[in-house]
């Protein structure tokens, strides 16, 4: 499609932001459907979140996805912003509609999606998560509407109980909280269908896993949300178990498609993007 002066512009905004893979995954969706639409990236400083966004509403942009270190920060300046959003305090899609800038979070749905898309159904199931970041704040939310039981482990036990203290009000459900020791884990692997590591262990250089070979097995699915390197050590002790594996790239692709279709309210061409994706990381060797 040949830029013109009717071009819709989107971008990705964050600090840093040089090796994001959301141009070249969106560009590729775009593509696909033949939409008049760019995507590309900007260097944002935290000093000048706000100066962005009156960048945006003046120039005209017709939506951002926002990441590290934005995802709050840009929130007092959005005309609306979703439930999910408001409850994480964390914005990563931006929706430039009729002069006003609409907020949204789609971290969960997307993390619920890849695990869908991937025929591993949450609901009514046990799920343990490993981490109580922001990722894990917001597939918590997501999964806690669904599960029969949610654990949240982290090395750090305030900040699970904080994320189980937030839901457990909303939802009116349990959330069982505790350390992530190797006893744990494995206690709580033993009584799971579902496990999910968000922490950033086994993001290189940090490649082990929290999770001891031999707690996995073949009737429990393992997601990842780390992508770098693209099989992870849990990804690969979970092949090896014959577990049911969700690569830490779905997640990426799902919230991705999840942004395209408020932007577009077309249908994300989701191979599309995972071929784009896949490609990138390719290119950057990232693929071991
Ligand atoms: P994100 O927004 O991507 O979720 P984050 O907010 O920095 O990232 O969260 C990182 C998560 O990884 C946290 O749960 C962190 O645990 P702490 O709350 O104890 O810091 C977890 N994490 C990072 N390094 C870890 C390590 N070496 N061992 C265990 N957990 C780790």
């Amino acid at each position: 499609m040949a830029i013109s002066g009717k071009t819709c512009v989107y971008a990705v905004i964050g600090d840093p932001i040089e090796h994001s893979l959301s141009p070249a995954m969106q560009n590729a969706a775009f593509n696909a459907l033949n939409l008049d639409s760019i995507y590309t990236a900007f260097k944002v400083k935290p000093v000048d979140v706000a100066k962005a966004l009156v960048g945006m509403r003046a120039l005209g942009i017709c939506g951002l996805n926002v990441t590290m270190p934005h995802k709050a920060a840009v929130m007092p300046h959005l005309d609306w912003i979703d439930e999910p959003a408001k409850f994480l305090n964390s914005v990563n899609t931006l929706y430039h509609k009729e002069g006003k800038l609409l907020g949204y979070s789609t971290d969960g749905i997307g993390a619920l999606k890849a695990l869908k898309e991937n025929k591993v159904d949450p609901y009514g199931k046990k799920i343990v998560i490993l981490g109580s970041g922001g990722a894990a704040r917001a597939i918590a939310y997501t999964l806690i509407q669904e599960a029969e039981e949610l654990v949240v482990l982290n090395r750090t036990v305030s900040e699970a109980k904080k994320i189980a203290d937030t839901l457990e009000y909303k939802f009116n459900k349990k959330i069982i909280t505790d350390s992530l020791s190797p006893e744990i884990v494995k206690e709580k692997i033993s009584n799971a269908d579902i496990l999910l590591n968000t922490t950033s262990v086994g993001m290189k250089p940090n490649i082990q896993s929290l999770v001891a070979p031999n707690n996995l097995r073949a009737d429990l699915a393992v997601m990842d949300i780390v992508y770098s390197p693209f099989e992870t050590q849990l990804v690969k002790d979970a092949k090896a178990a014959e577990a049911k594996v969700v690569n830490g790239v779905e997640m990426l692709i799902y919230q991705g498609a999840a942004s395209f279709e408020i932007w577009t309210g077309h249908e994300a061409p989701v191979r599309v993007m995972r071929k784009a994706v896949l490609e990138q990381l390719q290119g950057g060797s990232c693929i071991e």
